[in-house]
């Protein structure tokens, strides 16, 4: 008999009862986690973050899709409404961007110096633009108006003042205008 009372065979016998508790529970989590790693890991090969794309920041102002007389709305071949831009310290090129209403608009933007945020009034556009990378998404304005477009990221002591205009204009204006025009603007018109 020891001081608890019980005899040396139930203390051993209480002692594995404890050990096989801890054993079964130990179990459970490592299954819980890995578990948690499968399920994870199919979720996101299933459905991936957007693909990257890279872009060369020394050499963006002067060759390929972002020169400046290649920013700003087009309507592709194909029939996309197409919207290049930049974000830099601490504006935004173009100033302000014409598209049409209910038909579907791809952004392609990137950023020069710093990262810079991308959102559009109360639409679902929002994304960042960092040096380096091409932000791509593809959002629809339901109705004509104007909307701010205000830098949302902290890039710098200029960053409250940079912010651009979005006009959206309806969709025969829109094609009309596609017409004649390359590129549009706010301006021309
Ligand atoms: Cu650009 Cu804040």
């Amino acid at each position: 008999m020891n001081a608890t009372g019980l005899g040396e065979r139930d203390a051993e016998a209480v002692a594995a009862a404890s050990e096989r508790r801890w054993t079964y529970i130990v179990a459970v989590v490592i299954g819980l986690l890995v578990g948690m790693m499968i399920i994870t890991g199919l979720h996101w090969s299933a459905m991936p973050p957007s693909r990257v794309e890279t872009v060369d920041v020394k050499t963006l102002h002067i060759k390929g899709e972002f020169i400046e007389s290649n920013l700003g709305t087009t309507l592709e071949p194909d029939g996309r409404v197409l919207v290049r831009m930049i974000g830099q310290q601490y504006s935004f090129v173009p100033q302000c961007i014409v598209v049409p209403e209910n038909m579907p608009v791809t952004f392609r933007a990137t950023a020069t110096d710093a990262i810079h945020g991308f959102v559009v009034g109360q639409s679902n556009a929002n994304t960042m633009l960092i040096p380096g990378f091409v932000a791509t998404f593809t959002t629809t304005f339901p109705k004509a108006g104007e909307h701010l477009m205000p830098c949302h990221e902290y890039c710098g002591t200029g960053h409250e003042a940079m912010w651009a205009r979005v006009h959206v204009i309806s969709q025969q204006e829109f094609l009309s205008r596609a017409r004649n025009e390359r590129r549009m603007s706010c301006v021309s018109g």
